[in-house]
């Protein structure tokens, strides 16, 4: 089963399996360098999950699984038992907390373990496979659904905030597959595209993919975004997720609160794009999402020049939790649902989620 990555089509690969290792490419070089790093131990792909070298919810997930099966090999390399490989493996699970996906993809490998090393990576395989899959389904469906709601015969100008795009997930995207399945049809103008700060996956990746797509687009600071929705005439803002409780309520980057905020003022669709996969049905609403809290250097200097005090304390949160009540549309592989309007994701999916 080594080196079977098969989606030919597909120009990002930021989680696959090659030659017996997992191939990342390490997102914290782009846009410089594209860079591709063989890990080949848990503590690597711990320390390449926590630096975000591999980020964005459904790409977690991929790793997570693939990460399953690199801890089965590292552990017949150097003589593991049972309780110790699984301690590795809930180091995987555990690495960021916000994103179901690195968690469901962790446990799913995880499930077969028993059935050794081909089952598990057939599994992790799979997870890969299927997130593409739900990529492309639920791209096309919000493509459809703003094309209906916003309702112009001119492309859109759309926003977007943080990166959800093929580099987040198994090599399609969220938010961006819906920028690309509109952008196939000739139906974007421009996207606003919010640079993300501390760490700028705005300006840094979902640039780079656009610009690789010939996608028109401009980055601008996060704090101009409630302007550009106000007053330049942007159709809809489009972003991923992280995890969505039961009630629609949407953890994602920080910051994506404020972009809902004020496409609710100016009466421009706030669109979710997921897979159900990042659906926590168990959680009844986002109080219950853990969010991840970062080194507060990140936010008191940028690189590794500082620009706050020395002595000034800097709050980091990775995430934020739009209520549900500000998400128009929840863009799934399994259909749109309008969760402002009270369409929650349980009530909509029943059973599958
Ligand atoms: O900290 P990151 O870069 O992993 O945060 C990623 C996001 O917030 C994405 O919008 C989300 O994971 C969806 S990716 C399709």
């Amino acid at each position: 089963m080594d080196g079977m990555a098969q989606d030919d089509d597909l120009r990002v690969r930021p989680v696959e399996w090659a030659d017996g290792a997992l191939v990342l490419i390490d997102q914290t070089r782009l846009p410089g360098e594209l860079r591709r790093v063989r890990i080949e131990d848990v503590d690597a792909l711990v320390a390449a999950i926590r630096s975000l070298a591999v980020r964005g919810a459904p790409a977690l997930g991929v790793a997570g699984a693939y990460g399953v099966a690199l801890a089965l090999r590292q552990g017949a390399r150097e003589g593991w038992d049972r309780p110790r490989l699984l301690a590795a493996v809930e180091r995987i699970r555990r690495a960021r907390p916000t994103a179901v996906n690195l968690a469901r993809g962790t446990d799913r490998a995880a499930a077969r373990l028993a059935e050794g090393f081909e089952a598990v990576l057939e599994e992790a395989e799979a997870v890969r496979r299927e997130d593409l899959a739900a990529n492309r389904r639920l791209s096309e469906l919000g493509a459809d659904w703003l094309l209906r709601t916003v309702g112009h015969d001119r492309p859109l100008r759309l926003l977007t905030h943080c990166n959800a795009g093929a580099l987040a997930t198994a090599g399609w995207g969220t938010a961006l597959g819906v920028v690309r399945e509109l952008h196939r049809r000739g139906r974007v103008e421009l996207v606003y595209v919010d640079e993300t700060r501390p760490l700028l996956q705005g300006a840094r990746l979902t640039a780079w993919e656009l610009g690789q797509e010939g996608i028109a687009h401009l980055v601008q600071a996060d704090s101009a975004a409630a302007s550009t929705i106000l007053y330049q005439g942007v159709d809809a803002a489009v972003v991923g997720a992280d995890r969505i409780a039961a009630n629609g309520d949407t953890a994602n980057k920080i910051g994506t609160l404020a972009v809902a905020l004020a496409c609710a003022r100016a009466g421009a669709p706030f669109m979710v794009a997921a897979p159900t996969t990042t659906v926590d049905a168990a959680i009844p609403d986002g109080s219950a999402i853990r969010i991840e809290l970062r080194e507060p250097d990140e936010v008191t200097g940028t690189g590794r020049d500082r620009t706050a005090p020395a002595d000034s304390a800097g709050f980091n949160p990775a995430f934020d939790v739009t209520p549900g009540g500000l998400v128009d549309a929840l863009a799934t592989e399994l259909g749109v649902a309008e969760v402002a309007r009270g369409e929650l994701p349980g009530r909509v999916w029943g059973s599958v989620l």
